[in-house]
């Protein structure tokens, strides 16, 4: 579709750059957000929300951005090259102040994860937050009552559950390796106190 063209800048900057990059997976509701804004107030990180990035497209009133909420209110993924661009795009603005990025919510495909280390760089780290499906529909339900997403409704939810099923494994095979998985089920405090483990050995 024209409308989602989107060009992935010149990241040779990026490549150069020797600071962290960390991803942080997790089915929706399992708490991407909420750790990574912990992790931001511990290590100065630049967070990065692929879906931030999206909704703030969509707010933005383009053709672009009204083509992007269709995809997102049915629970689908949009076109790899919108999200990889936008979080390029993102990256090489923060990157001169930057002291690592976590990048939330990305990839949700394998291919996804192939085109960022081909364009950007390979990750150092990756942090899986697993929950089960109960919760994370239990915590988004709840969060609906006042996020105000379009997404954070019952049927919107169990496409955005499906979804993610339908990549998931992939994802967490190809990446094993440099993989912390946390019982998201923890509370908040525990699963941040977790990573911090692995951020700390990371930065040495
Ligand atoms: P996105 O905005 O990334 O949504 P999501 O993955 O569905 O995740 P959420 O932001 O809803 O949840 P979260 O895991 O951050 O949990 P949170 O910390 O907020 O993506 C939206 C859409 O954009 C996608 O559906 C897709 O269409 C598109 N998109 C995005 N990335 C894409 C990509 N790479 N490719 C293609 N398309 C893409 O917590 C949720 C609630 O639980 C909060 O109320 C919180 O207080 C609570 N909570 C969190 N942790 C805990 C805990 N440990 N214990 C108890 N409560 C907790």
């Amino acid at each position: 579709m024209a409308t989602l063209d989107f060009k992935i800048p010149d990241t040779s900057a990026l490549k150069q750059a020797k600071i962290p990059i960390i991803w942080i997976l997790g089915g929706p509701g399992s708490g991407k957000g909420t750790i990574c804004d912990k992790l931001v107030a511990k290590y100065g990180f630049t967070h990065i929300s692929s879906g931030d990035l999206l909704r703030a497209d969509v707010e933005s009133g383009s053709v672009r951005g009204a083509a992007l909420k269709v995809i997102m209110t049915k629970g689908e993924l949009v076109p790899m090259e919108v999200v990889l661009g936008l979080i390029a795009e993102k990256m090489l603005s923060e990157l001169k102040t930057s002291k690592g990025f976590l990048i939330d919510g990305y990839p949700r495909q394998a291919q996804q994860g192939v085109e960022f280390e081909k364009h950007i760089k390979p990750c150092d780290l990756v942090i899986y937050l697993d929950a089960k499906d109960d919760v994370m529909i239990a915590r988004l339900l709840n969060r609906g009552k006042t996020s105000g997403r379009a997404d954070d409704n019952e049927e919107t939810i169990k496409k955005r559950l499906q979804t993610f099923h339908d990549h998931n494994d992939p994802i967490v095979k190809n990446y094993s390796a440099k993989m912390l998985t946390i019982d998201a089920q923890k509370t908040p405090e525990q699963c941040f106190n977790e990573a911090a483990v692995s951020i700390d050995k990371l930065l040495k």
